[in-house]
């Protein structure tokens, strides 16, 4: 997707996304507090956060960068950053900036940021590779570098099967490998490869199993369809009667995740890193 394509999908996203940013990130907590443990975010540090939704993990950041440290959430959509900046202050944080534009087209160069970090973001990004070789260059010597992503499809069900169902009523194929998507870094050894062909030494991916704690079905699929930039992007060139038939089929899918009380869904994520060298 292009970024002016990207732009206009994810603005469209935006309140959808804040409005439900709680309860999907919730289920991710272990995995942002690895995030940022691997990018060594701590007291006073200089933190880049690459397309940062509606900002909790920046916020998760910042008061781990406390006073003396100070944390850049970056977005292709103002209106994520406008939430940024409102749940930074209602938080009382105070070193929080934002800096809008898509990633490919930020400079970055010799930033001397400490940590880079960015959840579930480099997976939607055209031409990751060339992402982290410019992360790299933002970080100063021994800066250090991690990401979240989607595992395997297989073991992401939750998020595959909607997927499957809005491509098959678009009439569309799923993204080639090699190009943006849910799991377009899931391949086993792709994600270690990127960080080092990067240049960065020591990557290391680990795989993390977690379940998302959603509302029921009737719920869930209200936040699919008003906050997955990823789903709305599939079936938002279709007719009113195809994206009906498409998110009926969904929510049949979600009816049969759990009772009224809410859906569990198991899912796997990576966390991926890697250091700069010191010289
Ligand atoms: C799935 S959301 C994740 C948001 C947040 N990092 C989180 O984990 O809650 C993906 C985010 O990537 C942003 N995004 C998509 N393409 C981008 C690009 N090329 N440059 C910067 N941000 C981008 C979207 O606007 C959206 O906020």
């Amino acid at each position: 997707m292009e970024s002016n394509e990207a732009r206009v999908h994810w603005e469209k996203a935006a309140p959808g996304w804040a409005k439900w940013e709680d309860i999907f990130t919730q289920s991710v907590e272990e995995a942002t507090r690895a995030m940022l443990d691997m990018a060594g975010v701590e007291e006073g540090k200089r933190v880049l956060d690459l397309a940062s939704g509606a900002g909790s993990q920046t916020l998760a950041a910042a008061r781990r960068a406390g006073a003396n440290g100070q944390v850049i959430a970056n977005d292709i959509s103002q209106t994520m950053l406008d939430h940024v900046k409102k749940n930074a202050a209602a938080a009382g944080l105070s070193n929080i900036e934002t800096l809008l534009g898509s990633v490919q087209e930020l400079e970055l160069e010799n930033q001397g940021f400490d940590s880079v970090i960015s959840r579930f973001g480099l997976m939607l990004i055209p031409e990751p590779g060339k992402v982290l070789s410019k992360i790299f260059t933002a970080l100063k010597p021994g800066g250090k570098a991690s990401v979240v992503v989607f595992s395997v499809p297989q073991a992401n069900q939750f998020f595959l099967v909607p997927m499957q169902i809005l491509l098959k009523h678009a009439g569309k194929s799923p993204p080639p490998p090699g190009t943006p998507g849910l799991f377009a870094l899931a391949a086993p050894g792709l994600l270690e490869k990127l960080f080092s062909d990067a240049g960065f030494e020591n990557p290391e991916v680990s795989s993390l199993d977690i379940f998302f704690r959603m509302p029921p079905a009737d719920q869930t699929l209200v936040m699919m369809q008003e906050a997955f930039g990823a789903y709305r992007a599939v079936i938002s060139d279709c007719t009113d009667e195809t994206q009906a038939a498409a998110w009926a089929e969904v929510r049949e899918y979600l009816g049969t995740l759990g009772s009224g009380s809410g859906i569990e869904a198991p899912s796997q994520v990576l966390v991926g890193s890697g250091s700069k060298p010191e010289r």
